[in-house]
């Protein structure tokens, strides 16, 4: 069915393994996967590799934090993303390290070869120093007033408020996020990449369709206001690579970032004897695809080109970008538990699911994406259960029951499988184009006009009359054939329910080109349904974990050290007040004195304390996201308020039967009230 075998590396983003691969992540790995599905179903040789991305300032922090050493850090990281991506079904063939032998190697070449032909530059600057922590701050770790609107707690590079751009010098009353002393200014030599020497390269490259044109806009306005060389160095100390002749001074982390890449690939080449010379040498015929963020565009776009253009490698055949993932309409945010962990939605939904949205609402286009909590039920639901998965339910029954779990030997004129051949090119081309959108929609179709088909034949009222059981047989062999070519043209997106239905029909792996053969006079196994509806509990269950998750998450992400931070004696965030509420409402409120007869720490939680509260008539368990204010013994034996009419709320380690009060919040501090002295515990409070 194809004309040539192309040979194609496929590369995602490599995340970075300071923290928990996420959904909006997820977004790219699985937009990826399904692109390198495609192609392998087609026939191409493709090779899929990622790897994590391990160096850099705030991994060397975090490690300090959490008082390992880096390698450790990474090591651990590299193993949970590795497992979150394997079990959202991204079929990496490759997954390694920035902080590999490999790209050492690469990044010692690539660099030697730059700096020998001219590309690299010295100039003394002066950048922000943290005496206290005798290191140099990164813009991020940079924190004070605006320059421009006063608004205070604004990073070093850009003002969240007003939208400013700044250096970090310009910040008034600045302080290191490290250790919360004043930053001094102190100089420093460093190494300069010469992107401007590749201008003439990059103009061209532009606009010779390797992106796409929202990008090459981009490009254009960029190349217009001039190339400004690029800083590729950092000084000790920096978790990184030392460079090879400048001792004391470490490649910036996005200088190797990116050469990953071809060391992830390396790596892949030494263990499946695969020469990397003809996949990566000026020439090649081989083709080079990254899919990214529209946030390191410019990374790829401009440095990466150059520095592969002026070390003799070849350049990209394409940098695909795609939008953010927002959910229900905004950014993911953890209080609203809507940053969702790739592994709390693993807990609590099926992978495939969220593949299915995610393609459903893709374009070739660099537009954010919503994940609409609703909507994203509703839709899946409705497409693969209501009409996928239904296709094969409704007909497996007769065929097992009925016909020896056979197969008809004909069907005669099958419209309905040359309706779906007819479309497969169209939707073969909107895979390949990453118009993942237009192609599930163009598969639902042809879902609908089986379930029409089905409809009409009435397979449950014909099969009663014993003179028409050959037309039972034909109809639903044709559903089931139906189905099977559905199930091809998803594999892409759902290769779990594909491994399922293969099983199902008793064949082996599906391919592209099996689209256009019948399966007939063919034995099939018992039908197991593939896929069951979304039950909207389990996607509040997931939010509320979110929330727990992300506050446990807080404590491990380098934050000011508490005793340094300003003395300040202000709330950071006022509630506004909520809602009125009339005199009845307040009324269904059961509010008690309990008293703390047990207190003690929740294994696995930095947050929750599981507390023993008596209320005169009986004992009740609540767990209180408290610990980060209290030690279980300073409670034990103290009265409190709770809430004893709240409905139980089954957690991760057990059931909380009410809610103790306690005024602030996780980042103004916690304070539980106390009853004055005399309460007994079980009187109301009103
Ligand atoms: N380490 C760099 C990439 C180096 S590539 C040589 C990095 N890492 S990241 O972990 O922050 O992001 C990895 C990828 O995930 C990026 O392409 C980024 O755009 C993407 N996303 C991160 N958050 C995202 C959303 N909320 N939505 C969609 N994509 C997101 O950047
Ligand atoms: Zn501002």
């Amino acid at each position: 069915m194809i004309d040539k075998v192309r040979q194609i590396v496929v590369t995602s983003a490599l995340p970075y393994a300071n923290g928990p691969i996420h959904i909006g992540h997820m977004l790219e790995y699985v937009q990826t996967d399904i692109w390198v599905r495609f192609q392998k179903m087609r026939g191409h040789e493709c090779v899929y590799v990622c790897a994590d991305d391990a160096h850099g300032t705030p991994i060397m922090l975090r490690a300090k934090a959490e008082g390992i050493t880096p390698e450790v850090l990474i090591d651990k990281m590299n193993r949970e993303h590795l497992s979150d991506f394997t079990d959202f079904g991204v079929d990496f063939d490759n997954f390694h390290s920035t902080h590999s032998p490999e790209n050492k190697t690469f990044a010692e070449e690539i660099y030697l070869k730059l700096k020998a032909a001219g590309h690299v530059r010295t100039q003394v600057i002066s950048q922000a120093y943290d005496p206290k922590a005798e290191m140099f701050l990164p813009d991020r770790f940079i924190k004070g007033e605006c320059p421009s609107c006063g608004t205070a707690d604004q990073y070093g590079d850009n003002c969240e408020s007003c939208g400013a751009t700044y250096s970090p010098t310009d910040l008034k009353n600045a302080v290191s996020v490290v250790t919360g002393e004043t930053p001094i200014e102190k100089d420093s030599e460093q190494y300069f990449f010469k992107l401007s020497d590749f201008e003439d390269m990059l103009k061209t490259w532009t606009r010779a369709g390797h992106i796409q044109k929202e990008i090459a806009n981009k490009m254009d306005e960029w190349l217009e206001d001039g190339l400004r060389d690029w800083d590729i160095s950092r000084n000790a100390p920096y978790w990184g690579f030392e460079i090879p002749d400048a001792p004391g001074k470490y490649f910036y982390v996005w200088l190797d970032a990116p050469i990953g890449y071809m060391a992830s690939f390396k790596n892949w080449c030494d263990k499946n004897n695969a020469s990397f010379d003809d996949y990566w040498k000026l020439d090649s015929h081989t083709e080079l695809h990254h899919f990214i963020g529209k946030d390191i565009a410019r990374f790829h776009t401009l440095f990466w080109p150059a520095m592969l253009e002026g070390a003799g490698y070849r350049k990209p055949t394409a940098v695909y970008c795609h939008g953010f993932l927002t959910v229900d309409g905004q950014k993911m945010s953890k209080s609203r538990g809507t940053f969702i962990k790739a592994r709390t939605y693993l807990e609590h939904l099926n992978p495939e699911y969220l593949r299915y949205y995610f393609a459903a609402k893709l374009s070739s286009g660099v537009d954010d994406i919503d994940l609409n909590l609703e909507d994203f039920s509703a839709r899946v639901n409705s497409d693969l259960v209501g009409k996928v998965v239904n296709i094969a339910s409704r007909c497996a029954g007769f065929i097992n029951k009925n016909f020896g779990a056979r197969l008809s030997a004909s069907i005669g004129d099958n419209k309905l499988s040359q309706q779906a051949l007819a479309a497969a090119d169209s939707i073969a081309s909107a895979y390949e184009n990453r118009e993942y959108s237009r192609a599930m929609r163009e598969i639902m179709a042809l879902a609908d006009k089986a379930n029409q088909f089905i409809d009409e034949k009435q397979p449950w009222v014909i099969v009663k009359d014993i003179e028409r059981q050959a037309e039972v047989h034909e109809t639903c062999t044709i559903g089931i054939n139906c189905f099977r070519q559905l199930i091809i043209l998803l594999k892409p997106v759902l290769p779990k329910v594909a491994e399922q239905a293969e099983a199902f029909l008793n064949v082996d792996p599906l391919d592209w080109n099996d689209l256009d053969n019948d399966l007939l006079d063919h034995p099939i196994n018992k039908f197991k349904p593939l896929m069951t509806r979304i039950d909207k509990v389990l996607i509040e269950r997931m939010v509320e974990s979110s929330k727990e998750a992300a506050v446990e998450e807080k404590k491990l992400t380098t934050q000011p050290s508490s005793d340094t931070q300003s003395s300040s004696t202000e709330v950071t965030s006022i509630e506004p007040i909520a809602d009125e509420i009339n005199y009845d409402d307040f009324a269904k409120l059961d509010l008690r004195v309990a008293h703390i007869i047990d207190a003690k720490a929740v294994e696995k939680s930095n947050k929750l304390l599981q507390l023993t509260l008596d209320i005169g008539f009986e004992t009740r368990t609540v767990f209180a996201g408290i610990s980060s204010a209290y030690e279980p013994d300073q409670l034990i034996g103290k009265q409190v308020i709770m809430v004893a009419n709240l409905a139980p709320r089954k957690m991760r380690f057990g059931v909380s039967e009410g809610m103790v009060l306690c005024a602030g919040s996780d980042d103004d501090g916690l304070f539980v009230l106390h009853p004055d002295n005399g309460a007994k515990p079980g009187m109301r409070v009103s």
